[in-house]
Parts: structure tokens; sequence; C-alpha cells
């Protein structure tokens, strides 16, 4: 059985290129034509030059406990787990609570507030960022602890927070040119990021825009 050929288009399949032909009226790859087919020569599977490829993207966190940390992120973390008492959530009952650490020393807190409009609340992340850069718009954020509380217990996990709480984090970075730690407390253990790009790295920023 032989069919008609066109064979010069190329596609990129898996990094390599397979010459693609129209064979009984259907497109396919050379390659599975060719046990069929006495009129092919050209063989697939050279790899190709357009750099098709896969990057492995890695992040740096540190897991400890809340005892091994340093004194003032410590009781930063302390701060945080303090906070998700002021949490205002009667709808998800999930008591958010995060301080962040200023330059200057300060600490900000804040927790997550919810709304029977569900969309109109706001993350604990967020309500704290958002205070501390209204009210010291020059002084860089160097920390952010956060912690959760919910079925009358911390989770055990640490906190994770939500993307647009990650984007507000990085812009808060970004804006100051600071590094800021995130520290995420879990019951059984903490996980300290050196800098809020490290959970979000393929991000978003004002370079973006152009
Ligand atoms: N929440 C936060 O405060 N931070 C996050 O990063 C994730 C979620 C709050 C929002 C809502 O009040 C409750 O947790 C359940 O989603």
């Amino acid at each position: 059985m032989f069919g008609v050929f066109y064979d010069g288009l190329r596609v990129i399949i898996g990094g390599t290129w397979h010459k693609i032909c129209i064979f009984n009226k259907k497109v396919v790859p050379l390659c599975r034509t060719m046990r069929e087919c006495a009129f092919v020569r050209t063989k697939c599977g050279t790899k190709s030059t357009t750099a098709m490829k896969e990057l492995e993207i890695k992040t740096k966190v540190t897991v400890c406990s809340q005892e091994e940390l340093p004194v003032d992120l410590r009781e930063l973390v302390e701060t945080a787990k303090n906070k998700t008492q002021d949490a205002y959530c009667p709808y998800s009952h999930y008591h958010v609570g995060a301080a962040a650490l200023l330059a200057d020393g300060q600490v900000v807190t804040g927790a997550n507030q919810e709304n029977a409009a569900y969309p109109s609340g706001l993350c604990a992340e967020r309500t704290t960022l958002f205070a501390a850069n209204a009210n010291n718009p020059t002084t860089p954020v160097v920390a952010l602890a956060i912690a959760c509380y919910t079925n009358e217990h911390f989770t055990a996990d640490p906190a994770s927070p939500c993307g647009a709480c990650r984007q507000v984090m990085l812009e808060t970075e970004h804006r100051f040119g600071v590094p800021m730690k995130v520290l995420l407390y879990g019951d059984r253990e903490c996980y300290v990021f050196e800098s809020a790009k490290d959970l979000l790295p393929v991000c978003f920023t004002s370079e973006s825009l152009g």
C-alpha cells in the first residue's frame, strides 16, 4: 500500500524533529509510515536545532522548628501565631495570622478578614503587608511570618500562602529592593524562604511590563 507524500514540513515532538507527510490523505510523522512505504528515505529522530528543552526550577527552603530560629524570627512567628486569634473568619473558620518585621525593627500584624460577599474579604498576608507599606512607605519589610489555626489546632504542615498573596509579597520585596524572608509556621515543622521570589520563581514584576 502506497500513499501520496508531501515531505517539506517538520514538526518538533518532545525535542526531536520529525518530518511530516500526507499519507493516505492524513498528516502523519514520516517515522510512522517508514515500515509501510518504500518511498520514504528521510529518517526522523535527529535532535532539533531549535532549542526545545526542559528547565528544572529549584527552590531553596530551610526546614526547622520554631525553637531553632534566631530569636527575632522566633518571636515574629510567635506574634503571627497569636494574631490568628484576631482573624475574622465566620465563614471558613480558618484563622490566619501574619507578622511583618520592618527594617527599623517595627512589627506590623494582620489577620484574615472575611466578608458575607466572599470576594470582598482579604487574606492575612495582604492585610499585613498593605498596612505595613501604607504606614511605612519607605521602610523595607525584611521578614514575614504566617501561621494558620483551624479545628482547634495550628496546622501541622507549614502555612501555604495563596497565589495572590505571593504576588503581593513579591511586589513588596521588589519595591524596596531588599529580600524579604518568608516564614511559614507548621506545628510539625516550619519553612523559611530567604526571599519572596523563592515562592514565585516564574513571576510577574514591574520589569515584565517593559
Ligand atoms: N487565607 C489567608 O489569610 N491567607 C492565605 O494565603 C490563604 C487563605 C484566608 C482567606 C480566607 O479567609 C480563609 O483563609 C480560607 O480561605
